[in-house]
């Protein structure tokens, strides 16, 4: 093997599997909100699973999930790819994504967020613990109900930096 050095910054990519999620949120002003997270990981399963997302505590899906104490994590296929771009590049803050990007969605079950329609599957959370690091807020939620099409995984995206992404069984 040769091995070469790579710059601290850019480190976090070598273990970035990056399975894509979209963090499904409401507001206290009732407004729905939806964004791109690969920073999502799975934390127990025993007796309940739980998971691991990293979010800038700036965002509005931070907000809308610390003030409501639930979350969904949406799970985008390949066919997704430019929905996550445009949600990922406008902050709910100020802008109404769902409306102004004519997002079709569905209730999710038992939280309060709507879950963009063609998913591969969906997982509804309890907000169990934040841990603030910087700007980064280490967020867990403990999965209430989930719900995905059978082999979920062959459908879903990843996502490791600005220009690359994967999918199973291809080179997207
Ligand atoms: C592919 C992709 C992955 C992203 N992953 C994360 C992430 O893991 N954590 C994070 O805080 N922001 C991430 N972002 C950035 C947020 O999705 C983006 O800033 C979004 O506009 C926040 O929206 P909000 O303010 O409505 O919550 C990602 C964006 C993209 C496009």
């Amino acid at each position: 093997m040769r091995y070469v050095e790579i710059p601290v910054p850019e480190a976090y990519e070598l273990q970035n599997a990056g399975g894509l999620v979209l963090v499904c949120t409401r507001g206290p002003d009732g407004r729905y909100d939806l964004a791109p997270a690969a920073w999502c990981c799975p934390l127990d399963y025993s007796p309940v699973s739980k998971l691991i997302l990293v979010l800038d505590t700036g965002h509005r899906t931070y907000a809308d999930l610390s003030d409501s104490g639930e979350f969904a994590v949406a799970l985008p296929t390949k066919a997704q790819v430019d929905l996550v771009k445009r949600t990922g590049s406008m902050s709910g803050h100020d802008r109404d994504k769902f409306a102004e990007l004519a997002i079709p969605a569905f209730s999710a079950r038992v939280v309060d967020a709507r879950i963009p329609e063609g998913v591969a599957g969906w997982l509804e959370c309890r907000l169990s613990r934040i841990v603030v690091e910087g700007t980064s807020g280490v967020v867990m939620g403990e999965v209430l109900r989930a719900e995905a099409v059978p082999d979920a995984w062959k459908h879903r995206v990843h996502y490791v930096r600005e220009g690359l992404w994967f999918a199973p069984g291809d080179g997207l």
